[in-house]
């Protein structure tokens, strides 16, 4: 581990029953010893957290990242608590840092399912393009883009070994063009074609780009600052969508979280929005 990384691992050593998860790695090609391993960038809070929560609750090991290291620190703390976390503080666009996650999971026994999660909205209020200071949109890129398809670089082999998946978190900014989402929506669009491209060069591993809607986050309190964003859904609200997905190992693709959602779960998503 680099010496600029702070590195917590709680060894709770559950097996996948213990942890309540039933239907771990339901409908997996590959093969793995002990429980699977998901590597989760930006699980400090909002959606990465939410998804590392359903994936402890399942059994999954877990190694996840954040740039602020008292939040990480307490993610790691909540989720040591249900399965194995590694949580290194670091940037994923620092090399080394990935690097570092890299060889987390494989000390795990290998990484069955990257989510990259992180990313840069590129400013709040976000600059139309027509101003976007060029090194914030840099910076937009290299988080939304960049870093993803290095991670996946990475990590690749681990990831071919156990037949796993990629999670590349994308929006619907990706596919409409909204005015002031110029730097945010192009680069999610970017990372949705870098996703659809590894999915048919690598036939052994799952890519899946998944908007996830709309998100009562600090992300989207950024995109819409002061604005009362008390009627969108929790991150939770769409975790099991993404644990379908999972579940299933539909083909690589762009996928709706809100899409794969049991009913019940999306008419009470549908009906907490409206509230
Ligand atoms: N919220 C929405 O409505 C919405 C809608 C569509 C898509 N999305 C997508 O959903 C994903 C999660 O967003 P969210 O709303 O949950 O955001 P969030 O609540 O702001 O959380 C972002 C997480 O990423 C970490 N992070 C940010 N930059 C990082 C970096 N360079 N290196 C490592 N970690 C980093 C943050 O911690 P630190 O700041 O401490 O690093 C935090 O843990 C993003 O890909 C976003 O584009 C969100």
């Amino acid at each position: 581990m680099s010496d600029a990384d702070e590195t917590t691992t709680n060894e709770a050593g559950l097996t996948a029953d213990g942890a309540g998860g039933a239907s771990v790695g339901a409908g997996r090609a590959g093969v793995w010893r002990g429980n699977p391993v998901a590597v989760i960038t930006g699980a400090s809070q909002g959606l990465g957290l939410a998804l590392a929560r359903g994936l402890a609750e399942r059994g999954w090991s877990l190694v996840i990242d954040a740039r602020t290291a008292d939040k990480l620190a307490a993610a790691d703390y909540e989720l040591a608590k249900l399965t194995t976390v590694i949580a290194l503080t670091g940037d994923v666009t620092d090399e080394t840092h990935r690097a570092d996650l890299a060889e987390a999971a494989a000390g795990l026994g290998g990484a069955s399912l990257l989510v990259n999660n992180a990313s840069a909205l590129g400013g709040s209020p976000m600059p139309a393009l027509a101003d976007f200071p060029l090194p914030d949109l840099l910076t937009t890129f290299t988080v939304n883009v960049l870093a993803p398809v290095a991670l996946a670089q990475v990590l690749l082999p681990q990831l071919r070994e156990h037949g796993g998946e990629i999670v590349n978190i994308s929006s619907d900014a990706a596919v409409e063009p909204y005015a002031g989402w110029g730097g945010y929506g192009a680069s999610k669009a970017a990372l949705d074609h870098a996703s659809a491209i590894l999915g048919l060069e690598e036939p052994k591993v799952r890519v899946w780009a998944v908007d996830p809607g709309d998100l009562r986050t600090q992300m989207h309190q950024d995109a819409f600052p002061g604005e009362d964003i008390s009627d969108l859904p929790l991150p939770e609200e769409v975790v099991p969508g993404f644990l379908r997905l999972i579940d299933e190992r539909r083909p690589s693709g762009r996928y709706q979280a809100g899409d794969l959602l049991p009913k019940a779960a999306a008419s009470a998503a549908a009906a907490d929005g409206e509230a």
